[in-house]
């Protein structure tokens, strides 16, 4: 049977089952077996360990305080400003109250925007490995998915490669900057460049930014700090992996008021509102002092040392994360070629959970074949104990004889 044109992006993304359908994720299957062997589940990016006591109770007092129904389209307003405040503080960025909108989370956001700007046939440009969202969608809205390669050991994209990979029809470049799964951040000059590629093509940049109070050991620059970007930019992060609180799916997008009032007409048939008493609360966390924000980077920092090490000692040939939540092992020092099937193993072999890289990328990308991704948003404990337990692995492979 002939493919709609959803399926063919989303079959050369890797995303449909046999039956055509768009298949579980491969984060599920993960997740379904970690809880069915009690292995440590290193493979979804959640926190363990809750965030800031003073959002939490936010959160409460707004429960509470009857901040229990709809509420307005655009987002509460004391979560609006906070975003506001938040741009100037950290970035020296100037937004109006106009130039926000709340979602239910980045993946609503990048979703509305997404359906809001494509057209069938649109090309869309990603850095790939991707976050697997950006596939979907793309192939949701009928879109092209143009997949940019980032390669070790930096992860930085090629600039020639991206401006050949855009054509006339290429509509939108989808930036994600601190990096899921590599770890990279882009670099001021290659950020330059993408902006320059979006002007000669027309094109929309839209960042994803979740990551940005994840970066290691430098300071996050938002590429609505380069005034040429503005007029063709959708920046969009949220509240979950600052502050631990990834179930509350609170997120939100920056852009000039034209382009909220077009992203929000399609986000109001998605969700139409979401999260009105976690809105306050993030709110609260946004404002936090800088002590506050300091300490996340401390915190992970050390758990992101943590993890490499144990990754290191068990033989992984490990890339250096300078920011977010995960860290990439190749396991090709370990005598694997397919990081699938050992994903599928890891629990049985040393009671691990990790995600196979190309759960993230083409299936044609081999170079990525070998490689998992470890999450490190953990205690120190589970963290240390997954260490140890990676400890035994090299042994758990060799064949018996
Ligand atoms: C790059 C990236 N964007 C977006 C999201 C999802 O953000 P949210 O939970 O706010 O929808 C994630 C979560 O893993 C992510 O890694």
């Amino acid at each position: 049977m002939e493919q709609a044109p959803w399926q063919r992006t989303a079959a050369g993304a890797g995303l449909l089952g046999a039956d055509g359908r768009l298949a579980p994720t491969i984060f599920a299957e993960m997740t379904a077996l970690a809880a069915a062997t009690g292995a440590l589940n290193l493979g979804q990016g959640f926190p363990d360990e809750d965030g800031p006591r003073a959002v939490l109770d936010a959160a409460k007092h707004a429960i509470d305080h009857g901040c229990n129904q709809y509420g307005p389209g655009r987002g509460s307003q004391e979560l609006i400003d906070a975003v506001v405040e938040h741009q100037r503080r950290f970035y020296g960025i100037g937004l109006g109250r106009g130039d926000v909108l709340v979602t239910a989370g980045a993946t609503e956001a990048l979703a509305a925007t997404m359906l809001a700007y494509l057209s069938p046939g649109d090309e869309v440009i990603v850095f790939e490995p991707y976050y697997d969202a950006y596939a979907a969608v793309a192939a949701l809205a009928g879109a092209v998915l143009v997949p940019v390669p980032l390669a070790a050991p930096d992860f930085q994209p090629d600039p020639d490669r991206l401006l050949r990979a855009t054509s006339p029809r290429t509509r939108m470049i989808v930036v994600n900057s601190p990096h899921n799964p590599t770890g990279t951040v882009f670099t001021e000059e290659s950020m330059r460049h993408i902006v320059r590629v979006a002007e000669r093509r027309d094109a929309i940049i839209v960042t994803d930014e979740v990551y940005e109070h994840l970066v290691y050991d430098e300071r996050h620059v938002p590429i609505a700090t380069i005034d040429a970007a503005r007029d063709r930019l959708v920046s969009i992060s949220s509240a979950g992996k600052t502050f631990s609180v990834t179930g509350w799916k609170i997120g939100w997008i920056m852009a000039s008021p034209e382009r909220i009032a077009q992203i929000g007409a399609v986000k109001q048939y998605l969700t139409f509102v979401n999260g009105a008493p976690f809105q306050p609360a993030v709110a609260a966390g946004l404002r936090l002092p800088d002590e506050h924000f300091d300490t996340i980077v401390q915190s992970f920092t050390r758990k992101r040392d943590i993890l490499a090490r144990g990754l290191r000692k068990a033989g992984f040939q490990v890339h250096d994360a300078r920011a977010g939540y995960f860290l990439l092992a190749d396991a090709a020092p370990l005598g694997v070629e397919d990081a699938t099937d050992l994903a599928r193993r890891l629990p049985e072999l040393v009671g691990v959970v990790g995600v196979p890289l190309s759960a993230l990328a083409r299936p044609s990308r081999r170079d990525l074949r070998s490689t998992l991704r470890f999450a490190f948003c953990k205690s120190d404990d589970m963290l240390g104990d997954a260490a140890g337990r990676l400890a035994g692995l090299r042994s758990a492979l060799a064949p018996v004889v």
